[in-house]
């Protein structure tokens, strides 16, 4: 029977050694914690990096290895240290992530990083030849892993290849930066169906395919002499029923048997009964705007003083990437801004900012998006941003304000939400005042319709169309080939 190849960098879940053991921990991120759902339920081998080196890993455990990760049908493609500091915090890190969320002045052209990302794409491209077979779809995931479509089509002319980017593309005067750019377009092209979370970083792609490779592009099709290559948006969605469910559940748990951090937030929610909570939850990453958010925090507080003592910022930031020096630099700004805006404006009775820098496990999740008052998601660039859509799903009652920056990709479909613009202060905190003092029926008027669409457009539903979409493009390309 034919199966459905998942391949990305990261698996769902992440090995650790510990006491001799191993242990999975769930990763974090939107591609691992969105395509988890779609391949729990299906029949799909998840091929992936397992979050061990090779020097990590005991030659005794090898096996053991395996079979955890059999467990959750996944399969690893072993990494060397040397490995995953060129390909991982080298060409994928540090210099396409910057360069396509339009940090250019980060972006690093090094050969060594370059080579060693086409060496790793080429190990990836051979473990998903040999673990699948001719008639399996195949669908490879993220920046990571750009070229893996040619060099997969090399090697079996006649498969079934998607793609999907999770960040964004960036314009071509952007991309064209790049020294690879040919090589990075033409690895895509090996694809049938190449996905974006929306339809700007879409026109963007095409627009570089043209005029770097001058080929024929019509609509949303990019013609090679053999085949026809789709190109097309797809706005992930997210288990919008696991996070509505798991706000019910925790709802009905009685006092006593809440989780300790829940316990924390109601004893201060009793002290403070009209401290309003803003959330904020991100990777800690550049492109989140952390740093401007809180500088833009302090902005609204001496804007609108009437406010201190009566809100709190939560800022839960989980480790990511943490050898890149652009990301040690940031945990270095962000401790020092969030030090001195609490020394500077605290009172014996109320702190402004909480800040958390670790990753707190789904059922905490829960706690923080249910009990807030607001969630305010500043990213400067983002392809997509989940966060966004999991809070609004949690909010049962329909109560609470979304603050979203409009470079989120996730602003296209949430345009009930209070939309800003990261870099304009003035705005955030006229906005936080208005999301402070909104009436409840326009909160649940706002979130009724948010709500729907996320039900509707759900993680499932865009998992079925981009594989749907995926089979009618092969159809067409190959049909004529095995007649
Ligand atoms: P990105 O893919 O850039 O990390 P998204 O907002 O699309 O951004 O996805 C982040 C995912 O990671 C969400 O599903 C969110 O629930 C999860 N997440 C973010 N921060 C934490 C944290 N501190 N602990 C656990 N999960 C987290
Ligand atoms: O969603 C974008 C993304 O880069 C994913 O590819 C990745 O899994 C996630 O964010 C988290 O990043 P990382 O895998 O580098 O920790």
């Amino acid at each position: 029977m034919s199966k459905t190849i998942i391949i990305s960098n990261r698996l769902p879940v992440q090995l650790q050694i510990s006491d001799g053991g191993l242990t999975a921990i769930p990763s974090v991120g939107g591609l691992a914690t969105g395509m988890k759902s779609v391949h729990s339920g299906g029949e799909s081998l998840w091929i992936g990096w397992s979050g061990l080196t090779d020097e990590e890993t005991p030659p005794e455990l090898e096996a053991d290895i395996d079979k955890a990760l059999e467990q959750h049908a996944c399969a690893k493609v072993n990494l060397t240290e040397k490995e995953m500091e060129g390909f991982y915090f080298g060409f994928s890190n540090r210099t396409v992530w910057p360069l396509f969320h339009y940090f250019l002045e980060y972006s690093e052209f090094e050969l060594e990083f370059w080579n060693t990302y086409k060496a790793v794409n080429q190990k990836f491209a051979d473990a998903i030849i040999e673990k699948s077979n001719e008639g399996d779809t195949i669908w490879v995931h993220d920046y990571q892993l750009m070229l893996v479509p040619q060099m997969v089509r090399e090697k079996r002319p006649n498969t079934s290849i998607g793609f999907f980017l999770h960040i964004p593309f960036p314009s071509y005067e952007i991309f064209r930066t790049l020294p690879w750019r040919e090589e990075v377009l033409e690895g895509l092209l090996g694809s049938d169906l190449i996905g974006f979370h929306t339809y700007d970083y879409e026109r963007h792609f095409l627009s570089s395919v043209r005029r770097l490779l001058g080929l024929e592009v019509s609509f949303n099709d990019i013609y090679l002499d053999n085949r026809v290559i789709k190109v097309d948006s797809f706005p992930m969605g997210i288990d919008y029923k696991k996070f509505k469910d798991a706000a019910i559940a925790h709802e009905q748990i009685t006092k006593e048997n809440r989780t300790d951090f829940q316990k924390k937030l109601d004893s201060h929610k009793a002290s403070a009964p009209d401290t309003k909570l803003i959330l904020s939850i991100d990777r800690l990453d550049y492109s989140k705007g952390i740093a401007k958010r809180i500088n833009a925090f302090e902005y609204f507080l001496n804007k609108y003083p009437e406010y201190k003592e009566k809100v709190r910022l939560i800022i839960l930031a989980v480790p990511s990437r943490s050898n890149v020096p652009q990301y040690k630099l940031l945990k270095k700004e962000i401790d020092e801004l969030v030090g001195r805006i609490n020394g500077e404006l605290s009172s014996v009775n109320w702190t402004p900012i909480w800040y958390f820098y670790r990753s707190l496990p789904f059922e905490n999740l829960i706690d923080l998006y249910t009990s807030s008052d607001i969630a305010w998601l500043t990213p400067l660039r983002d392809g997509m941003n989940l966060v966004a859509k999991e809070y609004v799903a949690t909010r049962t009652d329909k109560t609470g304000v979304l603050i979203l920056s409009e470079m989120a990709g996730s602003a296209n479909e949430m345009n009930e939400a209070l939309l800003i613009n990261p870099n304009n202060f003035e705005q955030q905190a006229d906005t936080l005042k208005r999301a402070i003092t909104m009436p409840k029926e326009e909160q649940m008027a706002r979130n009724m319709f948010l709500q729907n669409r996320l039900e509707r457009y759900n993680v499932e539903v865009w998992a079925n169309e981009f594989m749907g979409a995926l089979n009618r493009k092969s159809e067409d390309n190959y049909t004529f080939v095995s007649q």
